[in-house]
């Protein structure tokens, strides 16, 4: 396969937006010095701000001049390759304008009528832009069309449905690259490679020899700016419908038969289809919210989730999430996935713990009468990544106790590994024409269809316990209930 993507112009919706300032023009650089983007290549940055072009240009230099210490040389060059259309999304003479635009680009860099649009802007306008598009004509070129659309992708079912059909008038299902930024992480991507290229792992990877599996992305920042948007959605949209469960796909799929998107992709669904719906009741006993409170993260005091700015002093969202999933099939009968997930929390972490089954008889202990540790693997997401595998040998100097020890296999410590951004890889995927790493819309609706389920119960219910978890600790007591209860705890890095 070549390394080089094919020629194209980007469209980039909310070109002066905060993504497109911190995540996409950063890659687009990284892309382009690595040489991955194609000569003939060129994007279009449109807003709502009546920018020039040299304006423009100036914000991607300063964007992109931003990540780095020391100074680079091709940023200017590079700049150079973007463009500026002040838009209106609900004016189609703005469409025709860029119509315009895009056809001389074309042109004049040679790109064949090849079109990405990146839409990262305010998702109530997702719908209209990708309508519009097609009825301007758009989206009648001679080459590739393709559309890459940032979450969140509806706010429930329903809407993720009706915002679907809408983009399925302009763009097929395969045109659609639904971005889930988890699914563009090394560590994530490893997942398949860890369980499918090792033949220790596969075999052990069922409910005969694991016991349970955690996935736990604690952040330490709060809402920060995001208020507004964040009482809609809470953690459990923010999070769980997208990154946690996509994390639990990947975890519990069945080898695909073949490593293409549509075998990758179908294996991923059975598994969304497997999770056994939630009643009330199960709502109540298999999951925790929590809402933040005042606290000291790093020294210094943080003010609790309702004293945020534009967030309501009697919220009821959730700014964590834990959960215990069941899968109902054949491998995981019995093995409960347990998810948590919160903001401000003790720190910034991202990681997958499978805890082994112990074995039938203690010959051996850890400390006198103190049992031994469950072998443990690790994947470490975020911030550190990596695996380790957590073994008993024998302790030194004794016959009969055992000493945990760990192999640590760290990606991000090896020199001259500089893993790329999510987005890097994920903007070159969909320039390569490769929907892997996004999410399907079939998994997007399972995904919705059991967030749903619970946020039907909370929402109907105040939560009168929140705040019930202060900035910088590990989240509510009840998320410790939950597992001690089937006789497990959540496994933290000291451990
Ligand atoms: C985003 C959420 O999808 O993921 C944010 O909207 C969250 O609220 C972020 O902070 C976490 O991503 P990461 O890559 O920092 O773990």
């Amino acid at each position: 396969m070549t390394n080089t993507a094919p020629k194209s112009i980007v469209i980039i919706f909310g070109a002066t937006g905060d993504l497109a300032n911190r995540k996409l023009y950063p890659s687009i650089y990284n892309l382009y010095t690595k040489g991955k983007l194609s000569e003939d290549f060129a994007v279009i940055g449109v807003a709502r701000r009546p920018l020039k072009n040299e304006e423009f240009q100036e914000n991607v230099r300063n964007s992109v001049a931003g990540q780095f210490e020391e100074q680079r040389n091709d940023i200017e060059k590079f700049s150079k390759l973007f463009y500026y259309h002040p838009f209106n999304v609900n004016d189609t003479a703005s469409y025709r304008e860029l119509k315009v635009i895009a056809e001389k680009l074309d042109s004049t860099y040679n790109t064949g009528g090849n079109r990405i649009f990146y839409l990262a802007m305010a998702p109530e306008f997702f719908g209209t832009i990708a309508v519009n598009l097609k009825t301007e004509g758009l989206t009648s070129t001679e080459g590739y069309t393709r559309l890459v659309i940032e979450k969140p992708f509806g706010h429930n079912l329903p809407s993720a449905k009706q915002l679907n059909e809408q983009l399925r008038h302009a763009f097929s299902e395969d045109e659609i690259y639904r971005i889930d930024h988890y699914l563009g992480k090394e560590m994530v991507q490893n997942i398949e490679v860890i369980r499918f290229a090792n033949a220790i792992f596969e075999p052990l990877w069922n409910n005969r020899y694991i016991s349970n599996i955690q996935v736990t992305s604690s952040e330490v920042l709060g809402v920060e700016d995001r208020g507004g948007y964040y009482e809609k959605s809470g953690a459990l949209r923010d999070m769980v419908q997208n990154h946690m469960l996509q994390m639990v796909a990947l975890l519990a799929m069945e080898p695909p038969i073949k490593l293409n998107t549509d075998e990758i992709r179908s294996e991923k669904i059975k598994v969304l289809r497997a999770l056994r719906p939630l009643e009330e009741e199960d709502v109540k006993k298999y999951f925790v919210r929590g809402q933040y409170d005042a606290g000291t993260i790093n020294g210094k005091n943080v003010p609790g989730y309702r004293q945020e700015e534009k967030v309501d002093p009697n919220s009821n969202t959730a700014t964590f999430v834990a959960g215990k999933l069941i899968i109902d099939n054949f491998r995981w009968a019995g093995v409960p996935f347990y998810i948590r997930t919160g903001k401000r929390m003790k720190e910034k972490s991202t990681k997958i713990v499978v805890q082994f089954k112990d074995i039938p008889m203690d010959l051996y202990y850890r400390e006198e009468n103190d049992r031994q540790n469950p072998n443990l693997l690790v994947i470490n997401i975020q911030p550190d990544e990596g695996i380790t595998l957590y073994l008993n040998a024998k302790r030194p100097g004794q016959n009969t106790m055992t000493l945990p020890v760990k192999l640590d296999y760290c990606n991000n410590c090896i020199d001259g590994i500089n893993t790329p951004e999510a987005y890097e890889k994920l903007i070159f995927d969909c320039m390569m024409g490769d929907t892997t790493n996004f999410a399907h819309w079939d998994e997007v609706a399972l995904s919705w269809r059991y967030v749903d389920s619970i946020s039907k119960v909370w929402e109907n219910q105040i939560a009168t316990e929140f705040p019930n978890y202060p900035s910088g600790s590990n989240g509510p007591k009840a998320a410790d209930e939950l597992l001690a209860e089937d006789g497990f705890h959540w496994w933290s890095v000291e451990d």
